[in-house]
């Protein structure tokens, strides 16, 4: 039987080759030259596959209208687990291209239990602010929450039921509820949404996701082409890698230490950088004659995500660090050194953003 996977799950990824061949998603590497301004993200191949992103680089480099979409559960502190995805936004409204967020506090609400209330307050206050402090020009972004969406947008998410059948659902799925059916209707809608008629009808549209998603990618590509009464594009994806926590298990927003949140004190960011798990060698001796298991290495993780944009020098550090030339130590000062220098600045700007989500949401 066909593997599953549970967006609603954990999920860990030994190895990101082998996943996407057995999801037919491609490899980035084949359309890594048609990317304007090539990101580094692409370059570190921290994104690695993608679906149909070919052809929306062509339209992108012809000129065409396109946009990106991205969603999220709030979930407490915004971390650098997160900030993959608003560098994302950044880079795609850059290059032009007309985004969306969905909060979706309707899905943390059926498959979290979190009240509205919540998801609207940790979505301002932790992911917009930050979004706002990382450059993100928000008055130029949609900006929605799925229980406040447009009535043609409930309408739409309502109306594509009709394009999905149970067996499909379970065979995508597995044991699937009413709350989880709602979910992935309204993630179908939040997709689809840029190339709803309101926003000037069919466009390419790329989702960045981490492949847990991939169920709802490969469900909604199916919908944009079977719904009948308007004409969609089937929307590209790309998959960005996941982040492991800091103690070389999951990160997540439950577990503190698994995570520094972009408002951290730079002391206590420090202090996490120090207890992080690292791929080092028992003795000095061991680590010099081996090298390190860098894979393993969270540290050097937080560096290649977040802290040194240069895919050069990541590829640098990769080589001295395998070889044993570079020890765990030294990394770690490395990382400690660059997080202090991006937290001071990011401070900063979130205080700078505080006025402006003051201004947005007066009332909260
Ligand atoms: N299901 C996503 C999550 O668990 C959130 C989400 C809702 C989303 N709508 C989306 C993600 C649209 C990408 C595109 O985080």
């Amino acid at each position: 039987m066909e593997e599953k996977i549970d967006p609603w799950g954990s999920i860990q990824i030994k190895d990101y080759e082998e996943t996407i061949d057995k999801f037919g998603i491609e490899d980035i590497k084949k359309v890594v030259k048609a990317i304007p301004k090539e990101h580094s993200m692409f370059k570190k191949k921290i994104i690695y596959g993608h679906r149909d992103f070919g052809k929306y680089l062509k339209a992108v480099n012809n000129g065409k209208e396109f946009a990106m979409m991205t969603g999220m559960m709030p979930s407490g502190k915004f971390h650098f687990g997160h900030k993959l995805v608003a560098d994302m936004i950044k880079y795609f409204q850059d290059i032009g291209a007309d985004i969306y967020v969905a909060v979706a506090d309707i899905e943390a609400y059926l498959t979290r239990d979190m009240p509205l209330e919540k998801s609207r307050e940790i979505a301002i206050r932790e992911y917009l602010k930050n979004y706002i402090a990382l450059g993100i020009d928000v008055d130029r972004i949609n900006f929605y929450f799925q229980s406040e969406g447009s009535t043609n947008y409930n309408k739409m998410s309502k109306l594509f039921s009709k394009n999905v059948t149970q067996n499909e659902l379970k065979a995508i799925y597995g044991d699937i509820n009413p709350g989880k059916t709602v979910s992935v209707l309204t993630q179908a809608a939040d997709i689809l949404l840029p190339q709803f008629e309101e926003n000037g009808g069919p466009k390419p549209v790329v989702v960045p996701v981490g492949i847990d998603q991939d169920p709802h990618i490969r469900l909604t590509r199916d919908i944009a082409y079977r719904f009948k009464e308007q004409k969609f594009i089937k929307p590209s994806s790309i998959y960005t890698k996941f982040m492991r926590g800091l103690t070389g298990g999951k990160m997540s927003s439950s577990d503190p230490k698994s995570y520094i949140a972009l408002d951290e004190s730079i002391e206590s960011a420090k202090k996490k950088i120090d207890s992080a798990k690292t791929g080092g060698k028992q003795s000095l001796k061991e680590h010099r004659e081996k090298g390190a298991d860098v894979e393993k290495d969270v540290v050097f993780e937080l560096l290649a995500f977040n802290l040194i944009e240069d895919d050069e020098r990541i590829k640098q550090i990769y080589r001295k660090y395998d070889k044993g030339e570079i020890l765990s130590g030294e990394l770690k000062q490395i990382a400690k050194e660059k997080i202090e220098d991006f937290l001071k600045k990011h401070h900063k700007k979130l205080d700078e953003a505080e006025k402006k989500i003051e201004e947005m949401f007066p009332q909260i």
